[in-house]
C-alpha cells in the first residue's frame, strides 16, 4: 500500500479513540511512531498492539522529542489546554480530540500559541473532514436548493447512569454537550452562513451537575435557524435535515456521514449524493492534518470551532454551569 504518511504522528492516550486513530495510520500506510500514556503500561500494550518503537516513561517527554512532528491528543476535555500548551510552545503540529478545550478563553490561548509558533492546531472533529461534506458544499453553492431557513440536527446517546464515567463526571469535563453536542453544533456551523448570535436554550442536569439533556434554538444574522436536541440517556437518530426554500437535505449517522438525500420541494425530485466512507473517518482526518503540515491546505475549519466553543461556553454560562478547573 502506498504509504501517505510523510510526518511522524505520537499519540498522547491510548483509550478507545486512540485506537482508531492508530488504525487511521495503518490504513494510510504508515502508522505512529511514538505513544504518550498517563498509565505507562497500558502505552506499552497499545505500542505492541500496532508495532510502534517509542513509548516515553512520562507523557511530558513527548513534548521534548523532536523527532515528533504532530501530536494527536485523546485524553479527557479537561486535559486538553494543558497538554495543548506544551505541544504548541514546544512546536508540535496538533491534532486533538473533541471537544478541542474546556471553553473559549481556553480555545483562544491554544490558537494564539499556534500562531505564535506557526504551527498548525486542529480539533479531530470529523465532520469537518468527512467528503459528504464537501459534496453537498458543492450543491450549496450552485443554488440549485435556493436560501437556507431552517436546520433540525439531534444527537442522543444512551448512557448508563454510572456518574464516574467520563459522560456524566463533572472532574472529567462530562455533560452532553462537551461530549456530543459538539458534533451537532459542528454540524449546524458548517451549514450556516455566519455564526449564530442568538441563543435559546433549556437544560436538564444530571445528578453531578452536569448538562444531561438540552434543546437548544440558534438563530444567525441572516435569520437562518436551528434547532437542536441533546441527550446523554436517550438515543436518537443521528439525522440532520437542512431546509432551503426549494428543497431539503437529509443526511444520516452524520457524525461520520456518508450519504445525503436531497429533496427538490418544487417537484419531488431526489437526488442521493454519497461521497466517502463512514469507516474511513479518521483516515479522512490525518490525511487532512498530513496535507495543512505540509502546506498543501490552508483550511482545517478552527474558525468553525472556535464559533461552535463561542456558542457553548455562552450555553454554559446561561446554565449556570462550570468545571472545577473554570472555579479556581
Ligand atoms: N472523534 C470521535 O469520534 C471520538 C470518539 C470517542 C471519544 N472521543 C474523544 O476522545 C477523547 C478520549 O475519549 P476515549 O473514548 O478514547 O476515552 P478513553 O477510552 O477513556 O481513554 C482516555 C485516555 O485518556 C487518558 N487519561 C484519562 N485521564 C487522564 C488525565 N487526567 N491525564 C492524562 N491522561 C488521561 C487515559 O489514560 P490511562 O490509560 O492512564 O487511563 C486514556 O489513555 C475525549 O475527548 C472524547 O470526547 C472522540
Amino acid at each position: 500500500m502506498e504509504n501517505k504518511v510523510r510526518y511522524k504522528w505520537a499519540t498522547l492516550g491510548t483509550g478507545v479513540i486512540a485506537n482508531e486513530l492508530a488504525q487511521a495510520l495503518e490504513k494510510s500506510g504508515g502508522k505512529l511512531y511514538s505513544v504518550a500514556n498517563r498509565t505507562y503500561a497500558k502505552g506499552v500494550d497499545f505500542a505492541q498492539k500496532y508495532g510502534i518503537e517509542k513509548v516515553y516513561d512520562k507523557i511530558d517527554d513527548v513534548f521534548r522529542d523532536d523527532n515528533v512532528d504532530i501530536i494527536y491528543i485523546s485524553t479527557p476535555h479537561n486535559t486538553h489546554i494543558d497538554f495543548l500548551r506544551k505541544a504548541l510552545k514546544n512546536g508540535k503540529h496538533v491534532l486533538c480530540e473533541k471537544s478541542i478545550t474546556l471553553n473559549s478563553e481556553e480555545l483562544e490561548e491554544a490558537i494564539f500559541l499556534a500562531e505564535q509558533h506557526h504551527v498548525v492546531l486542529a480539533e479531530a472533529m470529523t465532520i469537518y473532514h468527512m467528503p459528504i461534506y464537501r459534496q453537498l458544499n458543492k450543491v450549496i453553492s450552485s443554488r440549485r436548493l435556493g436560501d437556507l431557513k431552517v436546520i433540525q440536527m439531534n444527537f442522543g446517546s444512551y448512557k448508563e447512569y454510572d456518574m464516574t464515567n467520563r459522560f456524566f463526571n463533572r472532574q472529567l469535563a462530562g455533560g452532553a454537550l462537551l461530549d456530543i453536542g459538539v458534533y451537532a453544533l459542528s454540524f449546524v456551523r458548517w451549514f450556516m452562513t455566519s455564526r449564530p448570535n442568538q441563543i435559546l436554550s433549556q437544560v436538564k442536569f444530571a445528578p453531578t451537575g452536569v448538562d444531561e439533556q438540552a434543546g437548544i434554538l440558534l438563530t444567525n444574522a441572516e435569520g437562518e435557524m436551528a434547532t437542536l436536541t441533546l441527550s446523554l440517556h436517550a438515543k436518537q437518530p443521528k439525522r440532520g435535515t437542512i431546509a432551503y426554500d426549494k428543497g431539503y437535505i437529509e443526511i444520516y449517522e452524520y457524525p461520520r456521514g456518508q450519504k445525503a438525500v436531497i429533496t427538490y420541494t418544487e417537484n419531488g425530485h431526489q437526488e442521493i449524493i454519497e461521497a466517502g466512507k463512514t469507516s474511513e473517518a479518521l483516515m479522512y482526518e490525518v490525511l487532512d492534518m498530513e496535507e495543512a503540515v505540509a502546506g498543501d491546505k490552508d483550511e482545517m475549519y478552527l474558525h468553525y470551532s472556535r464559533d461552535v466553543m463561542k456558542i457553548m461556553t455562552d450555553l454554559r454560562k446561561e446554565w449556570g454551569m462550570t468545571y472545577p478547573e473554570e472555579e479556581k
